[in-house]
Formats: C-alpha cells, sequence, structure tokens
C-alpha cells in the first residue's frame, strides 16, 4: 500500500489555498491543487511542485474530474478553500447570484466531500472547510456571500457527527480579513471601496490583516490534532472578541 500522505486543496492558485498547499508540501504531503483557470493552476504546480487538477466548481458536474485520481488512492486531507463572495445590496441580488454563491461555496464542497468519502474513508481522513468570519461579525451587503458560509459551517457540524465512526474528522476555519486578492474580486463599487477598507481594518484588534500563511497554519493545526472536530475556528486577529 502507497504510505505517502496525501492532500486536495481546492481554489489553490492563490491566496490562503497556495499558502496551505505550500506548508503541506512542506511537511511531505502530495498535494493536488484544484483550480478553475488552467494557466493560473499549472503555473501554482509548477511553483510548488506538486500535481493539479482543473476543475470549475460553478458547475457539480465538473466534481468527477478531482474525484476520478483517487479511486485507488486514498486521501487524508481535504480542504475545500475554493469560495467567492460577491458584494450586491438586497434590491439588486437575483436567484442565478445566490445559486453561484451556493454551488461554489455549498454544494460543490458537499458533493466533493461525497464523491472522495471511499478514499478519506481508507485513510481516516480530515476534512477542512473554509468559511468566514462574516457569518457572526457582518459588514452588510453580502447577503448571497454570508448565507452561503453559514451553510457550509452547518455542514460542517452535521458530518462531523454523521462521519465520526469511520474516523474521519471535518472542521471548518473562519478568517477574518486575509492579505488576498479575495476583496478585488468581490465586486464592491468603487465609490464605497475606500469606506468599506477603513470600516474593516478598524474593526481588527490586532490592526491588521492576516497572512495567508496564518490561516495556513490554523488548517495544518486541524488536521494534525486527532481530537479535533465538528470545530469552527475562528481565526481573525480579535474581531470576534
Ligand atoms: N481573504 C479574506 O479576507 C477571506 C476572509 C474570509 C474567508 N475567506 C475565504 O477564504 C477562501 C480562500 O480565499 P482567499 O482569500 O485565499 O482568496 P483567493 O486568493 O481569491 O482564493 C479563492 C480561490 O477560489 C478559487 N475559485 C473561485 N471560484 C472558483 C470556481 N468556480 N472553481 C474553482 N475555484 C474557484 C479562486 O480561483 P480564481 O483565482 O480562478 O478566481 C481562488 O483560487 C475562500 O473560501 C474565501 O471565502 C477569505
Amino acid at each position: 500500500m502507497d504510505t505517502e500522505k496525501t492532500a486536495v486543496i481546492t481554489g489553490a492558485n492563490s491566496g490562503i489555498g497556495f499558502a496551505t498547499a505550500r506548508l503541506l508540501s512542506e511537511k511531505g504531503y502530495r498535494v493536488f491543487i484544484v483550480g478553475r483557470d488552467a494557466q493560473a493552476i499549472r503555473q501554482a504546480a509548477n511553483t510548488l511542485e506538486c500535481d493539479c487538477i482543473l476543475a470549475d466548481l460553478a458547475d457539480t458536474a465538473n466534481i468527477r474530474h478531482i474525484v476520478e485520481p483517487f479511486q485507488d488512492l486514498g486521501l487524508d486531507v481535504l480542504v475545500n478553500n475554493a469560495g467567492i463572495g460577491e458584494f450586491m445590496l438586497l434590491e439588486d441580488l437575483r436567484l442565478e447570484n445566490i445559486t453561484r454563491h451556493f454551488t461554489v461555496n455549498v454544494y460543490s464542497p458537499l458533493l466533493l466531500i461525497q464523491g472522495l468519502l471511499p478514499a478519506l474513508a481508507q485513510r481516516k481522513g480530515s476534512i477542512t472547510n473554509v468559511s468566514s468570519v462574516i457569518t457572526t461579525r457582518n459588514t452588510g451587503g453580502f447577503s448571497a456571500y454570508t448565507a452561503s458560509k453559514g451553510a457550509l459551517e452547518s455542514v460542517t457540524r452535521c458530518l462531523a457527527v454523521e462521519l465520526a465512526p469511520r474516523q474521519i474528522r471535518v472542521n471548518a476555519v473562519c478568517p477574518g480579513a486575509v492579505d488576498t486578492p479575495m476583496l478585488d474580486k468581490s465586486k464592491i463599487p468603487a465609490e464605497l471601496l475606500p469606506k468599506m477598507k477603513e470600516h474593516l481594518m478598524s474593526t481588527i484588534p490586532l490592526q491588521r490583516k492576516a497572512l495567508p500563511g496564518e490561516i495556513a497554519a490554523a488548517i495544518y493545526a486541524q488536521l494534525e490534532n486527532p481530537y479535533v472536530t465538528g470545530a469552527i475556528w475562528h481565526v481573525d486577529g480579535g474581531v470576534g472578541a
């Protein structure tokens, strides 16, 4: 039997996913990073010297591309990190927008866990879902994102109990503000952005954003501790305090 530890990390061409992939590679894992942009994910895989899988998680049919390589290979770690979070005031919100958030942030992670279940069960694997502090500390304007991350935390708690008899652990990490491209992709109107950034920074007791590596370290601590399951860890510089 292949004893090399394996890890799948979604949305790992940048930010928290990339930092987690780097950390797990350094710790000796064989890492498979997942991304939707062929060039970006290959470039990240080249930098990290790891494997990559191309899959756009906005379409759950693509989950099979991630599951296939693990038919015969056990899986030790799954990090459901890929996520979208777009600003949209209630008046402008459309069902397509809510559906897109739920597809990327909830349906795909849930179906990915289902697809990888035999591989995770083989290795008594560990799953971390990346949520957000926004589920408990809100700014407004992100109802679809907030709802989807809240659902992801509920899924985390449910599966922690459901999969515990198979010794599969399920946890979540909730970052506060992190220094990644996420905010720039959030479609906050240009006229609101400076004020929102200022407000965001004023709410952080540690007075700075997290580095992606600091969130990766929390994910690693969760997966390394065999007694941690069903945990929702806030890594937010004190925002939740
Ligand atoms: N940064 C923060 O302040 C913050 C705070 C709380 C929670 N989070 C959460 O942390 C996670 C990682 O975000 P990040 O901050 O590291 O930002 P990021 O660097 O933009 O990472 C997000 C990743 O998700 C990928 N992704 C988005 N849609 C996808 C799709 N349809 N299919 C596959 N991959 C997709 C992105 O790919 P592309 O590069 O192709 O877009 C990117 O690799 C997210 O779940 C986010 O909600 C971030």
